[in-house]
């Protein structure tokens, strides 16, 4: 199970990069925007040279020729960009043909398993359910990793399922345990898992305790 980083923004990224904790980054048009991030390629090789691993970059065409096009100038920033490919009949056909040129596709707005499995079978290397904005509908998003994970396991089939949309720690667990390779997480979730109330007040009584013992010598 690896976790990547779903942001676009770079001082978050340095952040869970010092802790060594994340192995990518996941970014989309909405993220790029909320970062105020213009300039798209720029950006990317920021990402890419603090990160050593996949990074992935959302192409804005609707027709298969528009996002290959787009994929294959993403492609050129670093070797690391993975091109997310939106789950329409258009996108299955660059995934098929990117898969052809060797550039590798992230399946994205992924919200049932039917999808998940026709963007493998397409040759997408990573399937991205979002599972968050299910649970909004009142769908369980984790059923669509359970049930993608079991699928590909007994099946042999390669891509890697990336759980997105993760609202709280909690996804992160679930999503764990339902069989996803990763999960992205905004920042806020890495915070919240490091956190704990029992470990700051364990840690305020393990200082105490000490300042005691050395006021007693
Ligand atoms: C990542 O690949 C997705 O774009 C992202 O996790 C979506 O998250 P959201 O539902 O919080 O926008």
């Amino acid at each position: 199970m690896k976790l990547y980083l779903d942001t676009a923004e770079i001082n978050l990224i340095e952040k869970a990069v010092a802790s060594g904790i994340i192995s990518g980054v996941t970014t989309n048009p909405s993220l790029l925007a909320k970062a105020g991030q213009k300039d798209v390629a720029q950006t990317i090789k920021a990402i890419c040279q603090l990160v050593d691993g996949p990074v992935s970059l959302e192409v804005i065409g609707l027709s298969k020729d528009e996002m290959v096009q787009e994929a294959k100038e993403y492609a050129q920033i670093d070797p690391r960009v993975v091109i997310k490919i939106p789950m329409i009949h258009e996108g299955l056909k660059a995934i098929k043909e990117l898969k052809e040129l060797g550039i590798k596709t992230n399946a994205t707005l992924i919200f049932s398993t039917g999808q998940g499995l026709l963007a493998a079978l397409a040759g997408a290397d990573y399937i991205s359910p979002f599972i968050g904005r299910l649970d909004d509908i009142s769908a369980e998003g984790l059923d669509v990793v359970a049930e993608l994970a079991q699928i590909f396991d007994l099946h042999g089939i390669e891509s890697e399922i990336i759980a997105a949309s993760i609202r709280h720690p909690r996804h992160v667990i679930g999503s764990a345990l339902a069989g996803a390779h990763i999960a992205t997480v905004p920042w806020k979730i890495v915070d919240q898992m490091v956190k704990h109330p029992l470990t700051d007040i364990g840690l305020e009584k393990f200082l105490a305790d000490w300042e005691k013992m050395k006021n007693q010598n």
